[in-house]
């Protein structure tokens, strides 16, 4: 059975330890914080139960965690066929990180990070072997959702972005191609368009995020609206976000509002905190502010 190492158990490394679980891969989900893998046990253990009961599993929850191995060391990567960096989105970190999986993982391990905005290039610059560091940036929640952007930084080999084509496929989602390395790479670069013009919209009190929402749903057709996006995805990470594309010279890229930042001083980072954009109730749902359960 191949091994995968995946690095950060927050809201994006959980959800893609689990999907690597349920295709079969051993995973050794690695965290420095022991609380966030106990939490991150717990959320794939919920969300298996969850999926089982709606038959969407071919195994059960139990089968699935069995593969699943906490760890608080990157020694994983040693045994490693895969690796999946998904830890904070702060650059200096992740080139820590793979400058470290470059020692430790075996030659023909690829390297990939989950970074939704930093290019990927620079990141493969911290290793000796850039030609193996990609980008795979899943999207959350990811046992839900399907697309999975395959990045090519500038020295990835063709074989190494072929191989995760078809690791993405393998877990059951679908890869999009990213033959350049921009920051943010495509759908995020999108999605930012129309997220940083709502902000704006929101921040100068001509519409409420609840009519944003339902607008995008009835008039585009989104399956979510973008506050309900950045509510799952957290504030904090739009933050970091915001300030490694400023780094970059992309401040185009950013809400010129600074109401992002106000909510997350404020303590509102969405979902995971039960108040962001909207306000949750304790079995989770979402309550607009000025509305009663
Ligand atoms: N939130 C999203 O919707 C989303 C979507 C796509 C990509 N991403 C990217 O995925 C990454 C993780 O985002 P998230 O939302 O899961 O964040 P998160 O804050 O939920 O989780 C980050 C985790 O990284 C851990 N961590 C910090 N330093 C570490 C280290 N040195 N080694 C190992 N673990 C470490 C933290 O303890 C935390 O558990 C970021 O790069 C983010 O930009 C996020």
């Amino acid at each position: 059975m191949e091994s995968i190492l995946v690095i950060g158990a927050g809201f994006m490394g959980s959800g893609i330890a689990q999907v690597c679980a349920q295709a079969g891969y051993r995973v050794h989900l690695m965290d420095i914080d022991p609380v966030a893998l106990e939490k991150a046990i717990a959320s794939i253990k919920w969300s298996t139960e969850k999926l089982s009961t709606k038959g969407l599993l071919a195994e059960s929850s139990t089968t699935i965690l069995d593969r699943i191995a906490p760890e608080d060391t990157l020694e994983g990567a040693a045994r490693a066929q895969w690796v999946v960096e998904a830890a904070l989105e702060v650059e200096e970190l992740k080139r820590d990180i793979f400058q470290e999986l470059d020692r430790l993982a075996p030659a023909d391990t690829p390297l990939a990070s989950n970074t939704s905005s930093i290019p990927i290039t620079r990141i493969a610059q911290a290793t000796q072997h850039p030609e193996r560091v990609l980008g795979l940036h899943f999207f959350g929640p990811v046992p839900l959702m399907g697309l999975v952007e395959v990045v090519k930084g500038e020295k990835t080999t063709g074989d190494v972005f072929n191989r995760g084509v078809y690791f993405v496929k393998s877990l059951g989602k679908t890869p999009v191609r990213v033959h350049r390395d921009i920051p943010c790479f495509v759908m995020n670069r999108i999605f930012a368009a129309a997220f940083r013009e709502a902000v704006d919209l929101v921040d100068q009190g001509i519409v409420s995020p609840e009519d944003v929402d339902v607008g995008m749903k009835l008039g585009y057709g989104w399956n979510a609206g973008p506050f309900e996006i950045a509510d799952n995805a957290g504030l904090d990470t739009y933050v970091l976000i915001g300030k490694a594309m400023k780094a970059l010279g992309e401040e185009g890229f950013i809400s010129k509002s600074e109401f992002i930042e106000r909510m997350v001083a404020e303590g509102r980072l969405g979902r995971k905190v039960g108040k962001g954009f909207y306000r949750y109730t304790s079995e989770g749902k979402r309550v607009p502010w000025d509305r009663d359960d």
